[in-house]
């Protein structure tokens, strides 16, 4: 397969601006090659028919320049220090206690992500940067290693919640201690490209976790009677809407895949490479949680025919009958968020929900999960756009909904991509180690920090893994 030329790259944006909707509410595009990016603050229009105009807008554009904030190209000092802070700042409603919660081995204690995230600044960037600064502390690289083998040996992941010390104050010491060192050797304007490169992969490691400070700590609330409230909503919050769901066409054809250029990107999201797609068509809004209660009250959880063999065993063994952080009090269905408890709210996307349960949702439906493939020559094209900042999905607007409220199961498996090799070294665990029996997740969530966003970014996680922001949204063949 050859490239496609930059011509074609340009003919796609342009499609990807111009995108139509049939009668049906598809989308049709213009190019030989259907592949069309969110890089560019595009104005795309859908219209659904002469009468009906919608447009989605972009209110931000993350990943334009890897940080959403700062680009940390222009200051990498700024950017290093806005993106810490930005970690301190989620922290602010927390009482101490709750910082050494760990609620199950997926999850971690908070204060062993400040921990973490700093040791990986100070394990790769301040030992190379500025070899004469000793260790802070001897044990905290055996403590805060997450899975680096090549590093040394680590802490055993579902005993984080055991380490009472350090405390959250010698903690803060240590990110302060790196910070220093790090900020103001990045502010001498002396660190190499290939250094540079570490900070920026530092940065975004940073910024999952920030993503999985908020998926932690909602869990580990969640098993208090007490239900506490991570953060107020936003004052003002209306009542949501609700509309029909509408099906996006896509012609099919040669599509390019994967990440191109020079902007940061990790290493799982290239090559870039070409796929043959079929046509498909897939939804402009992802499933809610009214439509998700029809499938509950039809029953979806006793009926085996629906689900995958391990999802069967999963629903039996771990009595699911409901999303995560469900309530049926009294006939009437409650949820849990960052905010305390709610009434289930039947315009949202339906969260926190497995790839077992997405997959049979699709199935009841009639409909099917989107291959990541589909998902990035589709939904990729709409420009990235920042719901708000209240950490729960919401409803979906007049336009296409595809970043900022849930990741999307797909139904593809997380593998390398053709002629992928992982770097050489220890930053090479990163993600390549890491390509088995998990699914590829896309676009983003509410959690999900500024800047953190881009249209070839892979998430994984395992099939019945279900407390991070995921959700359903359907795809189907012609
Ligand atoms: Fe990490």
């Amino acid at each position: 397969m050859q490239p496609i030329s930059a011509f074609e790259q340009r003919s796609v944006r342009e499609a990807a601006r111009s995108g139509r909707c049939d009668q049906d509410g598809a989308l049709t595009s213009n190019g030989r090659n259907a592949t069309v990016r969110a890089t560019s603050p595009a104005r795309v229009t859908f219209r659904a028919g002469e009468d009906s105009n919608v447009e989605t807008t972009t209110t931000t554009t993350l990943g334009e320049d890897g940080m959403g904030i700062r680009a940390f190209s222009d200051d990498p000092a700024a950017a290093y220090w806005e993106v810490r802070a930005d970690s301190t700042r989620l922290c602010e409603t927390l009482e101490v206690e709750d910082y050494g919660l760990q609620s199950m081995p997926d999850a971690s204690p908070l204060k062993w992500h400040l921990a973490h995230t700093t040791w990986f600044f100070e394990t790769f960037v301040l030992q190379s940067a500025k070899p004469e600064v000793d260790a802070f502390h001897p044990q905290f690289g055996y403590l805060f290693n997450s899975y680096y083998e090549s590093v040394g040996r680590m802490h055993p992941r579902p005993e984080r919640g055991l380490l009472s010390r350090p405390t959250v104050r010698e903690v803060d010491q240590y990110r302060a201690h790196v910070d220093e060192h790090v900020h103001g050797w990045l502010k001498t304007g002396k660190a190499s490209d290939e250094q540079l490169a570490v900070v920026e992969l530092g940065l975004h490691h940073e910024q999952q976790h920030q993503e999985l400070m908020l998926t932690d700590i909602k869990h580990g609330f969640s098993k208090n009677a007490m239900r506490p409230v991570y953060r107020e909503p936003a004052a003002g919050a209306s009542k949501s809407q609700g509309r029909a769901m509408r099906w996006l066409s896509h012609d099919g054809g040669i599509s390019g895949i994967g990440h191109r250029g020079d902007a940061f990107h990790y290493d799982n999201e290239g090559p870039a490479h070409e796929v043959l797609l079929p046509p498909f068509k897939i939804a402009d809004r992802q499933v809610t949680c009214g439509e998700y209660l029809e499938f509950m009250r039809d029953g979806g959880y006793e009926r085996a025919d629906l689900w995958l063999s391990a999802g069967w065993a999963t629903v039996q063994t771990q009595n699911w009958r409901a999303p995560l952080y469900w309530e049926e009090r009294d006939g009437e269905w409650f949820i849990f968020t960052l905010h305390g408890m709610k009434p289930v709210d039947a315009n949202e996307p339906v969260c926190h929900v497995s790839l077992f349960e997405a997959d049979a949702y699709a199935r009841w439906t009639g409909f099917r999960l989107p291959t990541e493939f589909e998902w990035e020559s589709s939904l990729g094209a709409i420009p990235i756009h920042r719901r708000d900042t209240s950490f729960h999905p919401t409803a979906a607007g007049p336009g296409p909904q595809a970043f900022g409220d849930t990741w999307v199961w797909t139904g593809s498996a997380y593998a390398p991509y053709p002629g992928y090799r992982a770097p050489p070294g220890a930053l090479g665990e990163y993600n390549g180690k890491f390509m088995c029996s998990q699914i590829v997740l896309r676009g983003g969530s509410c959690a999900t920090p500024r800047g953190h966003g881009r249209t070839t970014y892979r998430n994984f996680f395992h099939p019945h893994d279900r407390w991070q922001f995921s959700g359903i949204q359907l795809a189907r063949d012609p």
